[in-house]
């Protein structure tokens, strides 16, 4: 597969058509942000840890009947991907309270929930991509109501079967971001899985081992990063190298 033009440059990838008119290439760099865009910094082999977790994800999702834009990898930071139509908001499980919700609503920072809460937020950052409800969703023609519980489904769905597989790794999955598209009729898993769109505690030390460790300098967010992709792929995943 040839890259082709560029179509989009977010703050962490980039996006390039292919010679075939519904596939993408994603290249992810080695770019980092935090705060809306106002800490910034490059990190060389950050890219290629979140693309090996990423294909690693998908391809187990996959395996468990979860629908996902990926068709695989073409070098250790870049995948292939079908072509999806966006729909622009970021769904967020959360099995225990961190971050904005803590900021928020009265929880206690590490509460876990007795069942994952999803919050949807609506993608846009000159509006700073506010929290959206049902209703709205409905109004904007974003999803119907049927479509959003699809959506929440498959986001359980998710959500199970990560935290299963991190617990079996001794890692807590407190929180992460995920986003679909449409493929013709078909609503599919896109962008990413990776340590910068979800929050992960050692269950042991309840060290963060993800884009937490960036935000709040608690430490070398490659080692972090590096170490979860250790921890998770199993050495014979054919997906990368
Ligand atoms: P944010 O960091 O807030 O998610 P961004 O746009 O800066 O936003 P990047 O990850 O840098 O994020 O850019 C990747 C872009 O590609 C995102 O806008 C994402 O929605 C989009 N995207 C991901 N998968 C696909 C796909 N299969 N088809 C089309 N677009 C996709
Ligand atoms: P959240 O607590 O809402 O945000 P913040 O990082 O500002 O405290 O984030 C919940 C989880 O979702 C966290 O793991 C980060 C991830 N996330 C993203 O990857 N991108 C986003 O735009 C948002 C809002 C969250």
């Amino acid at each position: 597969m040839n890259r082709g033009q560029l179509l989009y440059e977010g703050k962490a990838k980039s996006v390039y058509l292919s010679d075939t008119p519904d596939e993408l290439i994603v290249a992810f760099r080695d770019d980092i942000t935090a705060f809306d865009g106002q800490k910034k910094d490059s990190l060389a082999g950050k890219g290629g840890y979140n693309a090996r977790i990423s294909a690693f994800f998908f391809t187990y999702l996959e395996e468990k009947g979860i629908p996902t834009h990926f068709m695989g990898m073409i070098d250790d930071h870049t995948m292939a991907v079908k072509r999806l139509n966006m729909i622009p908001l970021e769904v967020i499980v959360r099995n225990r309270a961190a971050g904005s919700i803590v900021r928020r609503y009265p929880f206690r920072e590490g509460q876990t929930f007795d069942t994952p809460l999803i919050v949807m937020d609506y993608k846009d950052d000159s509006r700073h991509d506010p929290m959206i409800n049902d209703d709205i969703i409905i109004a904007l023609g974003l999803l119907s109501r049927d479509e959003i519980q699809h959506v929440r489904d498959l986001a359980l769905a998710v959500n199970r079967h990560l935290k299963e597989l991190f617990r079996a790794r001794g890692l807590d999955l407190v929180d992460f971001k995920i986003e679909f598209g449409r493929f013709g009729d078909t609503i599919l898993l896109g962008d990413e899985i990776s340590m910068d769109s979800m929050r992960l505690w050692d269950v042991k030390t309840g060290a963060s081992l993800d884009k937490d460790v960036y935000r709040y300098d608690k430490g070398d967010v490659l080692s972090a990063y590096a170490k979860v992709v250790d921890m998770m792929i199993p050495k014979e995943f054919g997906g990368v190298q």
